[in-house]
């Protein structure tokens, strides 16, 4: 086991829990966009590669985590969205509180409602699993410090829970702070670790401040595959070994880019990476496809509007079938204009959210 693993079991055994009785806690945690995408994975929610992402700040996730002492041992909880019982996300949680209870055992002692909402539609096909995650984890680590606060500062509290959200789904431990999450031992990016995710700790050119992001709601429904299942497909995957060293040696690029503020340089590595994820969904064994007719439609006007005009405009994409249209602030009214004339059309519905990169979860 990793010293840290170990150092979060030893801190958690010594909490004394005696004075709380019953409460709420709440937070809001973003979602977020990886531009070196997290694909694969090993042991207990561990990946094979680093990744970083820009921290949204208009999707989000709100939680209220409410807490009753109770004496019979064992989980105890329900999960609400938006006021209305949502049986289908328990199993999530069980395998979650299971996974943590060794780090946060006063989980055994209370019984739980989850009180939960999205800033963003509901099956808009963004996932809710990372924001869902941060905040559950984040309100934990509330109740740990309630418990505990002397042995809590801020930088543990904020460590530990996205070390705990991790366990719940990998991506959400880079849904804790802003505005560029590293998760994953990386050489040159200093204290990166498999185990949490970190703030970027080097120089971040203008042009990447307040980067913006336009999520372009291509296909709501279900997915076919979920992402879950889509990284045990990269066990024994043909290209598994290639694909994780390139995604380590794009984070390096990426650190030149940031510095540089290259957005040329920018677009061709995250629209790799983007292309790359589905490529690595379409050689896996068995192999699918994500995007859709009007994701490959979009794709293509990007690249003739950036052709046109000199744009710096790019997408990405993630487990799915919606563009994330991806451009500097000081291009915004252009872009908004193009898509609300040129892309629109491919949503479902007309939809799309304009977001843009945020600084991480609040306490409420
Ligand atoms: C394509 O974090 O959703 O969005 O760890 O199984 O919950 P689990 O997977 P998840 O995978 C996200 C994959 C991705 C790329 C990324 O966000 O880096």
């Amino acid at each position: 086991m990793d010293k840290m693993d170990d150092f979060f079991i030893l801190k958690s055994s010594v909490v004394s829990h005696d004075t709380l009785s019953s409460g709420s806690v709440s937070w809001q945690s973003p979602s977020n966009i990886a531009l070196v995408k997290y694909w694969g994975k090993h042991g207990e929610q561990l990946p094979q590669n680093a990744s970083i992402s820009f921290t949204l700040n208009n999707c989000h996730t709100k939680t209220t985590l409410h807490y009753a002492k109770k004496e019979s041992k064992g989980f105890d909880f329900e999960v609400y969205l938006d006021g209305k019982r949502e049986e289908g996300f328990e199993p999530k949680i069980v395998s979650f509180f299971k996974r943590v209870e060794k780090y946060i055992p006063f989980i055994h002692e209370y019984s739980f409602k989850i009180e939960t909402s999205n800033s963003f539609p509901h099956s808009s096909g963004i996932a809710s699993s990372a924001s869902g995650m941060s905040a559950l984890s984040l309100c934990l680590m509330d109740m740990e410090r309630l418990l505990n606060p002397h042995l809590i500062d801020a930088h543990f509290f904020f460590k530990k829970a996205s070390f705990l959200s991790r366990l719940g789904s990998g991506s959400a431990c880079r849904s804790i702070e802003g505005p560029l999450i590293v998760w994953g031992g990386h050489k040159e990016i200093e204290h990166s670790s498999d185990l949490f995710g970190t703030q970027y700790p080097y120089e971040i050119h203008a042009n990447f401040l307040e980067y913006q992001d336009t999520i372009l709601l291509v296909d709501k429904g279900e997915k076919q595959v979920s992402s879950t299942v889509g990284h045990g497909l990269m066990h024994g995957h043909a290209f598994a070994d290639a694909r994780f060293s390139q995604a380590y040696d794009n984070l390096s690029q990426m650190k030149t880019i940031f510095k540089s503020g290259d957005l040329d340089a920018f677009i061709a590595l995250v629209e790799s990476e983007a292309l790359t994820l589905h490529a690595m969904m379409m050689t896996s064994h068995p192999y699918f496809i994500l995007m859709k007719p009007k994701t490959l439609e979009i794709i293509n006007h990007i690249w003739a509007y950036r052709e046109e005009t000199g744009s710096k405009v790019c997408f990405t994409l993630d487990a799915g079938a919606n563009v994330h249209v991806l451009y500097p602030k000081n291009e915004k009214e252009e872009i908004q204009l193009f898509i609300e004339k040129e892309l629109s059309k491919y949503c479902q519905n007309g939809q799309y959210i304009n977001d843009c990169v945020g600084n991480g979860a609040k306490k409420l």
